[in-house]
């Protein structure tokens, strides 16, 4: 690059600025934040770190709140934080780690540039302030001036309930030097009253002058500081705080319990969904009720959240054995593909269609949440689920990329509900459920530890050239069974009842959602109607009755396109068994995928004739 005048007026004043914000936060309190380089080279950010937060009363007392709040686990604030048991409570002021992903961000103020920190969304309640909620939920892990940086279109004086706010939670990524030095995260710790640089210094198990380094000269109280730290340090948390355990719990489920009674008496499971999610948040807060309005809004952020919560229950340390097994793409490389990520290769949300190398690639643009997917798919390798190929990271845009083999004809939900409707003969859909349940069953049975999807639907069922299934978006899946979760994920219509009720998380979950799948391909119907009516519900009704009454109200419930190719009734009959037997309201009572696998073959005869992989649409016979 030739260097013209104005570079140097570009970097004279950049110098400048740089001098001004050394001196100036020598002299002062960083009370925007502390400006960092995005340069990647010698930076290390984007990282994983951790910031010491002291438990607040009323609100912020137990691991389930503090997890809310700063967006992550019960698990991954327990594990660093010496907690044996997530649902104990906490002590006013115990201390305790908590993972947060720290970034170079570029902010809107020219002056600050680009400011490190976790950016973290908070959703305001009443009486809430910037100040408030810096000072006292945040424990002054960033200031209000900080939060009014990075919120340049929120008007401080007027904050609307239920509005979302970004908090820019300060954090540093320990740089080049640091890292050869051993120093593998510099822990966000907010300076108090009591405390000394010795004090701290011998908490964290560091000199004093490893702390100075780092920070500025004058530390006053309130001021977060970074300490340097190889790793960190073991607390001694105080024993036996376990009271509100089973108080905890049983709320939990009482609340679930009373909201699924109220949405199953009307029927209606997007009901169910906000109630029981709303009840239970409201055990969770133990609060009184607020405005309406906000329920949707929290569904929404639990669904974020959890995302989040994936992405740092996984240290990156974990995945370091999974890279060498696919290929690493550079990002330059997908840029190229997509043309820059453009709006015209958008397959759907975040996920893109490439051409590299002249084949064709599906690649899906993640935050730093790709670990748990990749983990899941290194595991998993079977013809009826979506491979993937390889991944990229992109450090500078704290992004990650997963690279799958692309699958020509898009997502069942779209052959059944949209341009492609009314296309698929019933051979083809049989195929399809037989694909889909060979897909789970392998997950469920041949994974260790056991693998659940959570998230199937047909939106996430892709089909190929040969319109055979296979399964996709493993974004959700969980590995690990009947774990319990707190934060209800999945899509309406889809959702168990026991996994809204009590977030129980097993194989039968995945089980649920198939029969909704099989549903669909019986009527045609979406698993949620424009009214919020479920399918799996009115199923019900449909299957009521002797086997005759059954029949003849089945043949008015079917895709009318299936009545038009003289399917067998007998055919149908079986997988609306199969169906009705996933969907059973206990979970205890629904098949295994491996039975399911065995009804939906034993049913058709032509399960053979068509089990080659040449099948097509159109050159099958109908009986
Ligand atoms: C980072 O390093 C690469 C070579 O390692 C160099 O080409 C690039 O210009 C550097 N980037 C910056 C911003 O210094
Ligand atoms: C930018 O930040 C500086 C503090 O570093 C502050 O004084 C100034 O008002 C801010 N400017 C804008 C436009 O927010
Ligand atoms: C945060 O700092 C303010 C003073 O700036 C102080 O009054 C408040 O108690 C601090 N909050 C916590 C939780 O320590
Ligand atoms: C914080 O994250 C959100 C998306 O999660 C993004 O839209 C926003 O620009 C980020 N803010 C900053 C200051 O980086
Ligand atoms: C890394 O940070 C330390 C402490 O802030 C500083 O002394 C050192 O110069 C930095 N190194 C690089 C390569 O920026
Ligand atoms: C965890 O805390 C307990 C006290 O509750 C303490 O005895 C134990 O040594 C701590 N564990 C570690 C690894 O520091």
């Amino acid at each position: 690059m030739k260097l013209k005048p104005h570079h140097f007026h570009f970097l004279f004043t950049n110098l400048l600025l740089l001098l001004y914000q050394i001196h100036h936060s020598q002299a002062q309190p960083s009370t925007y934040g502390y400006v960092c380089s995005p340069n990647t080279n010698t930076s290390g950010y984007p990282c994983q770190t951790y910031v010491f937060y002291r438990a607040t009363s009323p609100d912020f007392l137990d691991l389930a709140s503090i997890g809310d709040l700063f967006s992550v686990s019960r698990l991954s604030i327990a594990k660093p934080s010496n907690i044996s048991n997530p649902s104990f409570s906490l002590l006013p002021g115990q201390g305790i780690f908590a993972p947060i992903s720290c970034g170079c961000n570029p902010v809107q103020n020219k002056t600050l540039n680009f400011l490190s920190f976790a950016n973290l969304t908070y959703t305001f309640k009443k009486d809430d302030t910037f100040y408030y909620v810096s000072t006292h939920h945040f424990g002054n892990l960033t200031t209000y001036q900080a939060v009014e940086v990075v919120n340049p279109t929120l008007v401080p004086e007027d904050l609307q309930i239920g509005s979302d706010a970004y908090f820019p939670i300060f954090c540093k990524c320990p740089n080049i030097t640091q890292l050869q030095n051993s120093v593998n995260f510099l822990v966000s710790y907010v300076f108090q009253p009591g405390d000394s640089l010795d004090s701290v210094a011998s908490k964290f198990g560091v000199t004093k002058q490893a702390i100075v380094d780092v920070n500025r000269a004058n530390i006053g109280p309130f001021d977060t500081v970074f300490v340097p730290v190889a790793k960190l340090p073991h607390l001694n948390q105080p024993p036996g705080v376990a009271p509100v355990v089973g108080v905890v719990e049983k709320k939990e489920n009482k609340g679930a319990v009373v909201g699924l009674g109220v949405g199953l008496g009307i029927c209606v499971l997007l009901l169910v969904l906000v109630c029981g999610f709303w009840v239970y948040r409201e055990a969770w807060f133990r609060r009184s009720m607020e405005e309406e309005g906000l329920k949707e809004q929290k569904l929404e952020k639990g669904g974020r959240k959890y995302m989040k919560e994936m992405e740092q229950n996984l240290l990156l340390a974990d995945v370091s054995d999974t890279l060498d097994k696919y290929r690493v793409f550079e990002i330059d490389e997908l840029r190229k593909a997509t043309d820059g990520f453009h709006e015209r290769c958008v397959v759907q949300g975040s996920v893109y269609k490439g051409f590299i190398e002249g084949k064709v690639y599906a690649i899906k643009k993640m935050k730093w949440n790709a670990y748990e997917e990749l983990k899941i798919l290194q595991k998993v390798n079977h013809g009826n689920l979506v491979r993937l190929e390889g991944f990229c990271i992109d450090p500078e845009d704290a992004s990650c990329y997963l690279v799958y083999e692309y699958i020509e004809n898009g997502s069942l939900y779209s052959w059944l509900h949209e341009h492609n409707r009314g296309n698929l003969k019933w051979k083809t859909r049989l195929r399809i459920a037989i694909d889909v349940a060979n897909g789970l069953q392998y997950i469920h049975e041949h994974t260790t530890p056991q693998v659940v999807h959570k998230d199937v639907k047909s939106t996430n069922i892709l089909l190929d050239s040969n319109m055979r299934g296979k399964i996709a978006n493993f974004g959700l899946a969980k590995s690990g069974c009947n774990a319990i979760t707190m934060h209800i994920v999945g899509t309406q219509g889809y959702i168990a009842p026991e996994y809204l009720a009590d977030g129980v998380v097993s194989p039968k979950m995945d089980v649920f959602a198939f029969g909704v799948v099989l549903l669909e391909l019986i009527s045609g119907r979406e698993a949620i109607d424009e009214e919020g009516r479920v399918l799996w519900m009115s199923a019900r009704d449909v299957w009521e009755g002797t086997e005759e009454e059954k029949t003849r109200k089945l043949m008015r419930w079917v895709d009318e396109s299936l009545l038009n190719e003289s399917c067998s009734a007998e055919s149908l009959m079986n997988m609306m068994g199969v169906a009705i037997a996933c969907t059973n309201k206990d979970p205890s009572k629904r098949p295994s995928m491996v039975d399911v696998v065995y009804a939906l073959c034993k049913g058709d005869d032509f399960f053979y004739e068509i089990s080659s992989n040449d099948f097509s649409t159109s050159s099958l016979k109908a009986r």
